[in-house]
Parts: structure tokens; C-alpha cells; sequence
């Protein structure tokens, strides 16, 4: 209602912020992807979903409903995202991609690394988001998209037994800048470097190590807890939208404060 001839402007009015644009998200069959193909269709949205365990991408699709699609992808296989690119393209203009898909890799110490294990987790970590954008890029310089690439805090800092995950996200980082550096002003490609998550990715590793959440929550200094994975979706959306149109280049980190600490869990929890 007009005021003293003044337009009123209501706070927090502003509507969906992604509306009518296209999201594609990896690895959303589950964990950190799913919240995030989820957080997207509720901005507006249409979501494509793209998981290389089908079943499950086609499960997030169908409870976002009509305005999702999924699709079958190993994004560390050219052919395969040829393959989905030429979908995708059928599909009509990209604005933005998620590229969220990931493994945690071998838990263990340098040399009980096997070499084939060391390459699965540079393989789906760094040359699957590699090939998604190279075969993104085309898209989303036609809509002036953007990219969000998931890293991690262990891309930051040292890490007990993770010499194949820890160095992977390093590169990832780095990545981002190359494509951001290479692709200003018509996509803008920022990362996400998240604390520990409650995945399925990080469930497992509470199996296998037998630590409980609360225990391994405490690396978080300003909760305590492991994060809820729409917290990220948060961020992610956040760095897709207008709100961020003077953002490309950088790594988020959504920590806890985990970063600031400059400490290992090991340090922090004997
Ligand atoms: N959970 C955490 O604590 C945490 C912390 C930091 C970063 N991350 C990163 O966030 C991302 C998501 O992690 P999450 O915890 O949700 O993992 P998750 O294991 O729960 O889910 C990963 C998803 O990616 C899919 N996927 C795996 N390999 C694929 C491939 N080659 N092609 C297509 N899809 C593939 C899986 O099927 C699965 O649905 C990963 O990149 C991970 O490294 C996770």
C-alpha cells in the first residue's frame, strides 16, 4: 500500500529466486544432491537430476514432482555425459550446474592407499565435475549461467587418511577459479567447502571408524553437531541466485567455523 506517496517495499517478499530457471544436479539421488535438488525446486526451479544409481535420482525427481526429470549419468565417463548432454540439450536452455556428485574414497594412511582406489576418487571427484562443466559450458554461456562445484574443508587442511579425498578437493578448488577466470563475465562458478555432513557418505565412515555423530560433530565449533545437508543446499542456492551476481571465483565454506579453528578433529577431540 502506498506510504507518504512512497512505494512500500515488503521485507522478504521477493519471491522465488530461481524461478523458471533450470538446475542441473548431480549425484542428487541422495545426501547433499538431494537437499539440494529439493532447496532448488522450491526457489522455482526445474530440476534435472542426475545420479548414476538411477533408481534413486528418479525417486528425488518424483517427490519434487512435475517441474523435475531425471537422468542416468556416470559424470566421470565421456561417453556417458556425452550421452546426458545430448538429452540435456533436447531438454531446452541450462542456467546453472550442481556438481555435487562425489565419493569419500579409501580411509587410510598413504601407503595403505591402493593405486586404483587413489584413481576412482580423483576420477568421480575431479574428472567428473571436469567433464560436466566442459560439457556444460556451451549451455550455460548461451543463459549467462552459473556454476556451484561441492568441495570440501579437508580441500583446505590436512586430514589423517584421506590422501586420495583431501588432495581431490584441493584440485577442485583450483578448478573453480579456472572456470570462472576462463568463462567471466558470462558464468560466474564458485565452490562450497562443507564440514562434515550427515550423508549417507559420512554415515558410512561413522560405521566404519564406530565414532557416534555427537563425537564426531564436535569438530564443529559452532555447533557441536554434524551439518544438515540444507545447509549447504542453502548456500548452493544462495550462490546460484542474483544475490550473487558479484560472486565468482570463491569457496565458501559452510563449517561451523571448522576452517577458523585451523585444527584437525584428532587435535580438537583428544
Ligand atoms: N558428507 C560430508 O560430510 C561432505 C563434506 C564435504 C564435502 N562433501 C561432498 O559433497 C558431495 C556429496 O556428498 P554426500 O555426503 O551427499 O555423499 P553421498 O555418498 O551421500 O551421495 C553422493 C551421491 O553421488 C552419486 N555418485 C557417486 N558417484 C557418481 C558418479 N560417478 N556419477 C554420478 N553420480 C555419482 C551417488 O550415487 C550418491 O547419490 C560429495 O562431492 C562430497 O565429497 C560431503
Amino acid at each position: 500500500m502506498p506510504n507518504n506517496g512512497q512505494e512500500t517495499v515488503l521485507v522478504g517478499s521477493r519471491g522465488p529466486r530461481l524461478s523458471g530457471q533450470v538446475v542441473l544436479v548431480t549425484g542428487a539421488g541422495q545426501g547433499i544432491g538431494q537437499s539440494i535438488a529439493l532447496r532448488a525446486a522450491e526457489e522455482g526451479a526445474h530440476v534435472i537430476c542426475v545420479d548414476i544409481r538411477e533408481e534413486t535420482a528418479r525417486a528425488t525427481a518424483a517427490s519434487i514432482g512435475h517441474t523435475s526429470t531425471s537422468l542416468q549419468a556416470d559424470v566421470a565417463d565421456e561417453q556417458s555425459v556425452a550421452a546426458l548432454f545430448t538429452e540435456v540439450r533436447r531438454m531446452g536452455p541450462l542456467d546453472h550446474l550442481c556438481n555435487v556428485a562425489g565419493v569419500a574414497g579409501p580411509q587410510g594412511a598413504v601407503v595403505d592407499v591402493r593405486p586404483d582406489e587413489w584413481d576412482e576418487t580423483v576420477r568421480v571427484n575431479l574428472r567428473g565435475p571436469y567433464l560436466m562443466s566442459r560439457a556444460a559450458v556451451p549451455l550455460l554461456i548461451e543463459t549467462g549461467g552459473s556454476i556451484v562445484n561441492i568441495a570440501s574443508a579437508l580441500g583446505h587442511i590436512g586430514w589423517r587418511r584421506e590422501a586420495a579425498y583431501g588432495p581431490t578437493k584441493a584440485a577442485l578448488i583450483q578448478f573453480t577459479k579456472s572456470l570462472a577466470l576462463d568463462y567471466a563475465p558470462r558464468i560466474r562458478a564458485n565452490s562450497i567447502s562443507p564440514g562434515a555432513v550427515h550423508t549417507p557418505m559420512i554415515q558410512a565412515v561413522l560405521d566404519e571408524t564406530g565414532a557416534d555423530p555427537d563425537t564426531y560433530g564436535a569438530i564443529h565449533p559452532l555447533t557441536r553437531k554434524l551439518i544438515p545437508p540444507r545447509a549447504i543446499a542453502d548456500a548452493c542456492i544462495f550462490l546460484l541466485s542474483r544475490d550473487a551476481t558479484f560472486i565468482t571465483g570463491a569457496d565458501l565454506p559452510v563449517d561451523c567455523g571448522m576452517l577458523a579453528t585451523g585444527r584437525t578433529t584428532q587435535e580438537l577431540t583428544q
